[in-house]
């Protein structure tokens, strides 16, 4: 045995899909933030951005079903109201600190309407740097749109392939890598459709993932559910979903994966959490699963504190209230102890 039993890495990965917790992400770039503040009328300044990610690291008893937080470069380097810097002040809060590293998905040479996630030169230097400054993992998001004739074997495999080498050097400079293959949702596509290139997708991550020699057990996956397409006629149930999802999962991710962190992906909230709910029911159902499923959601999440906030500092507490809320539903879901009536009584 030339390595120990239990690295550093494969503890925080664990840690990161304790029982009863999933992640917030938090990562927005500044172009996505600007969307979400639009939606709230107010202004995207470096102000305002510090003043609403102190709101949200800043909610009482925040780690008691979150276990970890995705932040954005600039998060990262903000302190917030008390002089406290974020990734000190979620440390405090028992929340792990991590950070975005891919700087976006571009559109992809000869494959029109494609995107490829770019990011890689210089990525062990900044990623360095984001251990410095007090990160413990990252996230690099690929994404695979549905349309048709799309996606491309060209755009698969480029992207599972970025994911990989990503992935790798996180893990050579002392980071658990969140690898976060991205189905979109949007589009007339059937579910049927969805499950196809879900699997496929996660076939060809996993393919690239040994390949490069990333550790499985020093990481977490980061996926979309398989669901119909936004536009798609028939729209499939909690249990569909829950069924296909978890049918993809264990026929492409191996069980030395501890964890899977869910996106939500332009789903409700509410509904995020019903699907969550269900497929930890089905996995009890079936024996268990090899893996935690928990959720790592960003809108899901956020969506009902940004509105409750609206920019104000008057509304502050009700909007802590709401993120405290989801987090609670979200924990019950990530154990399959959720119920909808739960949410009437909300905090
Ligand atoms: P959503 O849950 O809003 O999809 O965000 C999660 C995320 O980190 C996307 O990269």
């Amino acid at each position: 045995m030339s390595e120990p039993a239990t690295s550093e890495l494969s503890a925080t990965a664990r840690a990161m899909v304790a029982p009863g917790k999933g992640i917030l992400a938090a990562d927005e770039s500044t172009g996505t933030i600007e969307k979400r503040f639009k939606g709230i009328g107010i202004d995207n300044t470096e102000a305002h951005r510090r003043d609403y990610r102190d709101l949200l690291f800043t909610t009482q008893g925040l780690g008691q079903h979150i276990s970890a937080s995705i932040l954005y470069d600039e998060t990262l380097r903000q302190k917030g109201h008390d002089g406290t810097a974020f990734p000190e002040l979620l440390a405090r809060q028992g929340v792990i600190p991590g950070i975005k590293v891919d700087t976006g998905a571009k559109p992809m040479a000869l494959c029109a309407g494609e995107t490829v996630t770019e990011g890689l030169d210089g990525l062990s230097k900044r990623c360095a740097e984001y251990v410095k400054l007090g990160a413990k993992f990252a996230k690099w998001r690929a994404v695979i749109t549905i349309g048709p004739g799309i996606p491309s074997q060209a755009c698969v495999i480029a992207n599972a392939h970025a994911l990989a080498r990503y992935a790798a050097i996180c893990q050579a400079s002392g980071l658990v890598p969140i690898v976060e293959p991205e189905v979109l949702m949007d589009g007339d596509h059937t579910i049927e459709r969805c499950e196809q290139v879900s699997e496929w997708t996660l076939r060809e991550v996993f393919g690239a993932l040994v390949s490069q020699r990333v550790k499985l057990e020093e990481m977490i996956l980061k996926p979309s559910m398989v669901v119909s397409g936004k536009d798609c006629k028939r729209q499939a149930g909690v249990q569909e979903v829950a069924e296909r999802t978890v049918k993809v999962l264990k026929r492409t991710v191996p069980a030395a994966v501890p964890g899977i962190a869910f996106l939500s992906g332009g789903q409700s909230d509410e509904l995020a959490t019903e699907h969550l709910d269900a497929m930890n029911r089905l996995g009890a159902k079936q024996g268990g699963l090899p893996w935690v499923l928990t959720f790592s959601y960003g809108r899901a999440l956020q969506a009902p504190a940004l509105k409750a906030w609206k920019g104000s500092s008057a509304n502050v507490a009700a909007a802590q209230a709401a993120l405290a809320h989801r987090s609670r539903m979200n924990g019950l879901a990530a154990t399959g102890k959720y119920q909808v009536d739960l949410e009437k009584k909300a905090a």
